[in-house]
């Protein structure tokens, strides 16, 4: 194991009928004002929203609402939900929904209470915003980000083209009800959930390659969303499976499989850079890119991915040489991709700044010499093999 330092944040209510048996006692540490944010209307479809707003109404709570919170949040929006908490003066920010709310509400958090601008401080300063953020709670209605556990951030800049994490604000309280996400549309569950997965082998396969207890908890919980994914294929509404993923989806990016490692995280940054200037879906692009970019890195890789062919995978070693059991480690992922209804191109994605538009060639080359490029992968990465990524992947 490396050095570390790990503390946690985050008061985790899991189960059915969390939000009835515990936001009560939640809310009365908090001011009177609470802001209630959310996405595009599905919470208003399946009941949360009026869930959350009995229980808000019963501790007496004002609320001010704060909705239209987009998948991929724009830093735009970022703005009018502090200029909103602001406003108001509220005491707790309410985000009720999947990684595009949370993320969002963190950031309003801390910008609201900080008179400089968040963005310009964290990504052009490299310091951090002196402001103590709004205290936040978050009722999970989608899983897959694990954003309900952590204090980062992904905001889209549209103005500079770059969607990146700030760091903000942990949620002080999340809770994670399994039944809240039976009403989304499967592919979106199977893209979250591959989201969780991604978080997995992005922190897996990353130095030290020796013995350490963070891979051991990170192959069981691949196994394990392997396992339940592959049960929602048969049973969609499968309770357990559907639970086991909610949880698997916090443990993946809670900082926990992080413990003690190096990670990788450079197929998020490609991600990340395609929604900065097109549509893409974080999970469905994730989808797409991961089996491309292993074969880019498998071979100074090598002993980390024979480890994924044989105790994810469980494929046999006998009679393949380590280049090919680690090969046939990643062709069962994509495998897996395909079996699960995931995309394996990135076609059809549409430009921002022009929805009418499909992305092109030119975009995809100003896409990947503008990715972020981490230290932590296998293999340093360059803008031009980046680019021969998204080419392989198109
Ligand atoms: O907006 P509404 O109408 O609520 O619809 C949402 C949205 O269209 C819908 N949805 C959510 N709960 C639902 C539901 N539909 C029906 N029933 C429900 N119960 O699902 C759609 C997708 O929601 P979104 O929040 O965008 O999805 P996800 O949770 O996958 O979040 C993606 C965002 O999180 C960032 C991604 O980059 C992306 O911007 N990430 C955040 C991370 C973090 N903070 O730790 C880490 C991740 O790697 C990721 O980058
Ligand atoms: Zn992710």
């Amino acid at each position: 194991m490396e050095n570390f330092v790990f503390e946690y944040p985050t008061k985790v209510y899991f189960g059915k009928g969390a939000v009835k048996s515990y936001l009560s006692s939640e809310l009365k540490k908090y001011g009177e004002t609470v802001m209630l944010a959310y996405g595009g209307g599905s919470v208003k479809r399946n009941g949360v929203h009026s869930e959350v707003l009995s229980v808000l109404g019963e501790c007496g709570k004002k609320v001010v609402e704060f909705s239209g919170i987009m998948p991929n949040p724009t830093y735009a929006k970022v703005q009018e939900g502090a200029a909103l908490a602001r406003e108001y003066n509220v005491g707790l920010i309410l985000a009720v929904g999947g990684g595009s709310v949370i993320d969002c509400c963190k950031i309003v958090a801390l910008q609201a209470n900080f008179s400089g601008d968040v963005w310009e401080e964290e990504i052009e300063k490299h310091s951090f915003p002196a402001a103590a953020p709004i205290p936040l709670g978050a009722i999970v209605t989608v899983s897959g980000t694990g954003s309900e556990m952590n204090g980062g951030g992904v905001i889209t800049n549209e103005d500079k083209k770059i969607k990146t994490g700030l760091f903000a604000a942990a949620p002080r309280f999340s809770i994670l009800d399994p039944e809240y996400t039976m009403s989304v549309p499967f592919p979106q569950v199977m893209s979250g959930t591959f989201d969780t997965l991604s978080h997995a082998m992005e922190t897996y396969f990353g130095y030290p390659n020796e013995d350490n207890v963070s891979d051991d908890i990170g192959e069981a919980v691949m196994r394990s969303v392997i396992r339940n994914m592959r049960v929602l294929l048969k049973d969609r509404n499968n309770y357990t499976a559907r639970s086991n993923l909610m949880w698997d989806s916090a443990m993946a990016e809670n900082g926990v499989l992080k413990i003690g490692k190096k990670t990788d995280f450079e197929v998020h940054m490609m991600e990340h850079q395609l929604g900065a200037y097109t549509d893409c879906n974080h999970g469905m692009g994730l989808a797409v890119l991961h089996p491309v970019y292993y074969r880019h890195i498998v071979r100074e890789g090598l002993p980390k991915f024979v480890r994924f062919a044989k105790n994810v995978w469980e494929i046999p070693a006998e009679g393949k040489t380590d280049v090919q059991l680690a090969l046939a480690g990643i062709d069962a992922l994509a495998a897996f991709i395909k079996e699960c209804g995931l995309p394996s191109h990135l076609t059809e994605l549409k430009m921002k700044d022009s929805p009418e538009k499909l992305l092109t060639d030119r975009a995809l080359e100003e896409i990947a010499y503008s990715t972020t490029i981490l230290p932590g992968s296998y293999k340093r990465m360059t803008g031009s093999e980046i680019y021969e990524i998204f080419k392989e992947c198109m």
